[in-house]
């Protein structure tokens, strides 16, 4: 179970707090980790100065939101409803965590048990941006269906960023992923987002030729996550 890191009788540097408030703690390879968001190089080097090493490499894609009516008026996926949600800024409202448990079940069918979201990565992802929306996929016309499709994207100022985005296997191929990147570029765009980022894998080709559809560039510079063994708190 991750959690933010917390550091109660560890020494309250300067650097220790902006590792508590950037790092999440997560299970990697059976060790008990500290990760970081993706980073430039810039701030990678901080993180390795501190004792983290690269563990992922991330090519970032970009896609232009002030032309998307090519897109926006993609039929939907029939039979599937996607619906819209937030999390609370500070403490979670009932439903929230709930919501969030489904997902983070969901989200571990895309992402295997290193890399999976936990209930508080997911909502640490939801609060990483000033605003943001979690948006749904689910069978119509079934009520309290397990979602089977999510993704969260968030805005900053002129930029989105699609912060995850997962299909359960038994529902890929069926556009369900391109509905919810499409309904994530309309919402970013009514947030006045100029251009919406996403990260993947560079061996991800499911998400590449995703993104690539929906006319997606490369960026020329990537990202990295980096890891740190977790010290046990003194
Ligand atoms: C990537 C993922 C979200 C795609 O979901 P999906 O609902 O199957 O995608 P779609 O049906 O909308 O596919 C749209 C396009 O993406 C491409 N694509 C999707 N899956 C593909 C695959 N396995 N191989 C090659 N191309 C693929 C195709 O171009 C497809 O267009 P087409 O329908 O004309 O063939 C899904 O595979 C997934 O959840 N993977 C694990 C989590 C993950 O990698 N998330 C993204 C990380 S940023």
């Amino acid at each position: 179970m991750s959690a933010r890191v917390t550091t109660t009788g560890a020494p309250r540097t300067a650097d220790q707090r902006r590792i508590n408030r950037t790092c999440v703690s997560a299970t990697h390879g059976g060790r008990r980790v500290l990760r970081t968001p993706a980073v430039g190089t810039t701030e990678a080097r901080w993180y390795e100065a501190q004792g983290f090493t690269i563990v992922q490499h991330l090519v970032v894609l970009r896609r232009d939101l002030t032309e998307t009516a090519s897109l926006l008026h993609r039929s939907p996926t029939p039979d599937v409803e996607i619906s819209t949600h937030s999390v609370a800024r500070r403490r979670a409202r009932t439903g929230d965590r709930d919501r969030c448990a489904s997902l983070a079940d969901l989200d571990a069918t895309g992402f295997g048990t290193d890399w999976r979201l936990t209930i508080d990565a997911l909502l640490h992802a939801c609060r990483s941006t000033p605003i943001h929306c979690v948006f749904i996929a689910q069978p119509s016309g079934i009520d309290n269906e397990m979602p089977i499709g999510y993704a969260i994207a968030g805005v900053a100022y002129e930029t989105a960023y699609l912060q995850r985005l997962v299909v359960a296997p038994e529902h890929r191929g069926r556009r369900i992923a391109t509905a919810l990147v499409v309904a994530s570029m309309a919402w970013a765009r009514s947030k006045f987002a100029r251009h919406l980022l996403v990260n993947t894998e560079p061996h991800n080709t499911a998400a590449l030729a995703l993104y690539r559809s929906l006319d997606f560039t490369t960026d020329a510079d990537g990202l990295v996550v980096l890891e740190r063994d977790e010290q046990p708190a003194t």
